[in-house]
């Protein structure tokens, strides 16, 4: 037989208190939905009995199989799974059941030793249902049971390894849910006569904005009137309440056609918000980015390359140098680090588990860790010595936009905070909202572009300096959404290999802003051009040079070079979505991806 491994960046939502638990739990994970998922299911506690609905697909499907059934719970935990390896289907999906039918459970994330649990659970003479590592947790805790389902959670989890979040009900103490935090995410919401627990704040925000983020190492016991958390050996422990200052509107699409693309209009206000933070000089931080010997950026995807962008600012104001690494490599790379070194993790969610992992052990070997997150009380901002914050609200769409541009905003001001001209320098930065507004504005030149090269298989990226990370970036976002092949690349590299690829067939997107590499960059164009490659440039506004030499351009406000990557990921940000779109393709939520990325 073969056996699951099952991985999860799934979503959980738990209700108790004194209104219908299938509303709250249904409403709670179609906003966990952006997450990913191919399966989603309910568990309730419906006159002292459990209520079990599971389905393969969209929650819609499950709404279907629970219309017409009159379930007045008010418990219940709700789950959306995300497979990567391994069957989809309705055995495998949560809620999962324990032996006795008293006990149902939620879980994100791997046990690690759940085969050597299994064959335990199936020496005692316990029927194993599904193929996943989850029903161990369940089969456990009802084997653990002795009266008290906190007691019998706490029993559980010293056998566990691997990184979780779950959360567990019974039909012996009915209104009760115990849910615990091991490497996975996992908040509390905090309402009036009813708690809830979820994977991520949005599903919570229908119902409360006071919030409290579990720490790895928790466990809460929720009852309608009161909540207590605990740690693993079970002592009390004191948390703070947090309030969410986003509202529900601005977790919902507001009019548009899909998160993405809202999110991509939002920039001009996200950027403001983010800006508006970092206006004063001395505000930022406690130290100088001068009093460590070298900077090591750690981060993933897109916030990858605005660590790239970050990369050049910091250099060139700070003149400290900067390591850029994909966390997932350095994790294991043995680089010398210690006491000398800031580790800066740049996350959108703070909780993706490379960067996580990766600035903590450089934290325990001595590094100060320093953290630019959107997710306040994430993971990441909790474990840092300091955070510095985007603020540019939740973001629901896969592919991160108005994030990045957040990344960048806080990088620039991080790297020219100390430096003589950091007054001149910010107020530049703060010209870049209003210039965002004006290329946003010019959207249907690059939908008209998009359209036209819908049908092409292949595309290069090409751009230098400050452009070369927005080159992988525009690249980054045609392949996640579009599922197009597109290769970001630094132009100057081109001829030592990826010229062989041009021909007709394959647009080239070329990033030219008037900097210091125009010339150089105006050079590679005409590389392209001669092997019969058609190019989309991106550069100045009143161009004619660049208007001559590419076959189409996209123009952007004239401005300071260090401000460019801010407008020139913008037409590429668009041109991918409407591609994707055109394409008829599921933009915020394509296919084989998670918004948050908490496994290895
Ligand atoms: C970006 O569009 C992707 N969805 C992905 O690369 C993402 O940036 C990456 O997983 C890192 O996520 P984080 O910023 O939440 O750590």
């Amino acid at each position: 037989m073969f056996s699951l491994i099952i991985l999860t960046m799934c979503g959980i939502v738990g209700y108790v208190g004194t209104s219908p638990a299938l509303i709250v739990l249904l409403e709670g994970l179609e906003r966990l939905e952006y997450r990913g998922y191919d399966s989603a299911g309910v568990a309730l506690i419906e006159n002292g009995r459990l209520h079990v609905d599971k389905k393969v697909g969209k929650i819609r499907e499950l709404v279907r199989s629970l219309w017409g059934k009159e379930l007045k719970a008010m418990t219940g935990i709700g789950h959306t799974r995300w497979a990567t390896h391994g069957e989809v289907c309705e055995l495998n999906a949560h809620p999962h059941t324990s032996c006795s039918g008293d006990f149902a459970l939620v879980h994100n994330g791997i046990v690690e030793n759940y085969r050597e649990l299994k064959q335990k659970l199936e020496s005692l003479g316990i029927e194993y249902k599904s193929q996943t590592d989850t029903e161990a947790i369940v089969h456990l805790i009802d084997l653990n049971y002795e009266g008290d389902l906190l007691k019998a959670v706490l029993k559980t989890i010293k056998s566990l390894k691997g990184a979780y979040a779950f959360a567990v009900i019974s039909t012996r103490e009915p209104n009760r849910i115990v849910a615990v935090r091991y490497g996975s995410p996992l908040v509390v919401g905090v309402g009036k006569n009813e708690n809830f627990i979820a994977s991520d704040i949005p599903a919570l925000l229908p119902f409360t904005r006071e919030v409290i983020p579990l720490d790895d190492g928790e466990v809460v016991d929720l009852r309608p009137d009161g909540l207590f958390i605990y740690d693993f050996e079970g002592n009390l422990l004191t948390k703070e309440v947090m309030h969410v200052p986003w509202d529900i509107i601005s977790a919902e699409k507001g009019g548009f056609k899909h998160f993405m693309l809202k999110e991509i209009f939002e920039q001009p206000r996200t950027l403001g918000d983010t800006i508006r933070g970092y206006i004063s000089r001395d505000i930022i931080l406690p130290f100088s980015l001068r009093d460590f010997r070298r900077v090591v950026v750690v981060a993933c995807g897109t916030s990858y390359h605005a660590g790239l962008v970050g990369k050049y600012w910091i250099e060139k104001y700070t003149r400290v140098p900067v390591e850029v690494a994909y966390a997932s490599e350095i994790r294991y790379a043995d680089m010398p680090v210690g006491e000398n070194d800031l580790v800066l993790a740049i996350s959108q969610s703070g909780e993706t588990a490379d960067t996580r992992f990766s600035a903590l052990a450089m934290k325990e070997k001595g590094a100060t860790l320093l953290s630019i997150v959107n997710v306040m009380g994430s993971a990441l901002d909790r474990e840092s010595d300091h955070t510095l914050y985007t603020h540019a609200g939740p973001e629901i769409g896969v592919a991160a936009t108005k994030t990045f541009t957040a990344q960048m905003a806080v990088l620039f001001a991080l790297s020219v905070n100390q430096s003589e001209s950091a007054q001149e320098k910010m107020e530049n930065l703060l010209k870049v909202p209003h210039l965002v507004e004006e290329v946003l504005s010019k959207s249907e030149k690059v939908k008209e572009l998009a359209l036209k090269y819908a049908n092409s298989t292949d595309f290069l990226y090409l751009g230098r300096f400050l452009n070369y990370p927005i080159a992988l970036e525009g690249a980054l976002k045609l392949k996640e959404i579009s599922y197009i092949h597109a290769e970001g690349y630094p132009a100057g590299e081109m001829k030592h290999g990826p010229i062989a690829l041009i021909d007709e067939k394959t647009p080239t997107v070329a990033l030219a802003p008037r900097d210091r590499v125009y010339e150089k960059m105006l050079s590679n164009i005409e590389e392209v051009l001669a092997r019969k490659g058609k190019v989309i440039g991106v550069g100045f506004e009143g161009d004619e040079t660049l208007r001559k030499v590419c076959t189409h351009t996209i123009e952007i406000p004239q401005v300071d070079e260090d401000m460019t990557p801010f407008l020139t990921i913008l037409p590429l940000q668009l041109f991918a979505y409407y591609i994707a779109d055109y394409l008829g393709l599921d933009v915020d939520q394509p296919r084989n991806l998670a918004k948050t990325v908490t496994v290895e």
